[in-house]
């Protein structure tokens, strides 16, 4: 049994997730995937899931009376396995205090632009069409705001000129995929500590 267990939520390509995955086969990393949790149960992030060998829950949220009835599920699947740090990669709910008081500071999500700007839906939209010449990726941990937690990392992605929309999609996409991973290190790692809204990130062991 690995010694730091992940779920990762996800509802729709999941590309992020892939990238997880092929992050930890490749660096042969003490970290495994535990459980995939999809509210999409057609998602094209579940095939993924059954390739790799990683238990899916997948729900359809309108077949609960409320939020908190299926998150208090998920809670249980969470517990069942153990599960160290939670990874929202283009989870597409808010969640409730059902799972952010018993996993604060645990559980992280991927955002698209550099926060406080730009949150919510279809941030790389936003951020193209108000013409922002600097944009970029926001890895943070999470509360029960609208990609409000506090900051663990971020990376500026420049907008040029000539570029469209779906270029700059590439290029966030390609930054999401490594940064994810690199933060997921550093929390398995024991290396990020949280205080209040400040994150602090110590220095790598050398052996
Ligand atoms: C990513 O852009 C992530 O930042 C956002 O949702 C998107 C998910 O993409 N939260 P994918 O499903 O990982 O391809």
């Amino acid at each position: 049994m690995s010694s730091f267990r992940i779920a990762v939520f996800a509802s729709g390509s999941g590309s992020n997730f892939q990238a997880i995955i092929d992050h930890i086969q490749e660096k042969k990393l003490d970290l495994s995937i535990e459980l995939l949790v999809c509210d999409k149960p057609g998602a094209k992030v579940i095939e993924r899931a059954e390739i790799a060998n990683i238990p899916v829950f997948a729900f359809r949220p309108k077949e609960y009376v409320s939020r908190e009835a299926y998150e208090q599920e998920i809670v249980k699947e969470l517990q069942k396995k153990q599960i160290d740090l939670i990874v929202l990669a283009g989870y597409m709910r808010l969640v409730t205090d059902t799972l952010v008081k018993p996993y604060y500071g645990k559980m992280i999500n991927i955002h698209p632009s550099l926060l406080p700007s730009f949150p919510g839906l279809d941030a790389i939209g936003q951020a193209y069409e108000y013409g922002v010449k600097v944009t970029g990726v926001t890895v943070h941990f999470v509360d029960n705001g609208m990609d409000t937690g506090p900051i663990i990392n971020q990376e500026s992605v420049i907008i040029e000129e000539s570029d469209t929309l779906e270029q700059l999609e590439n290029n966030i996409h390609k930054v999401e995929h490594r940064i994810y991973s690199e933060v997921i290190d550093w929390i398995a790692e024991g290396r990020v500590q949280l205080q209040d809204r400040k994150v602090n990130v110590l220095p790598q062991k050398v052996n």
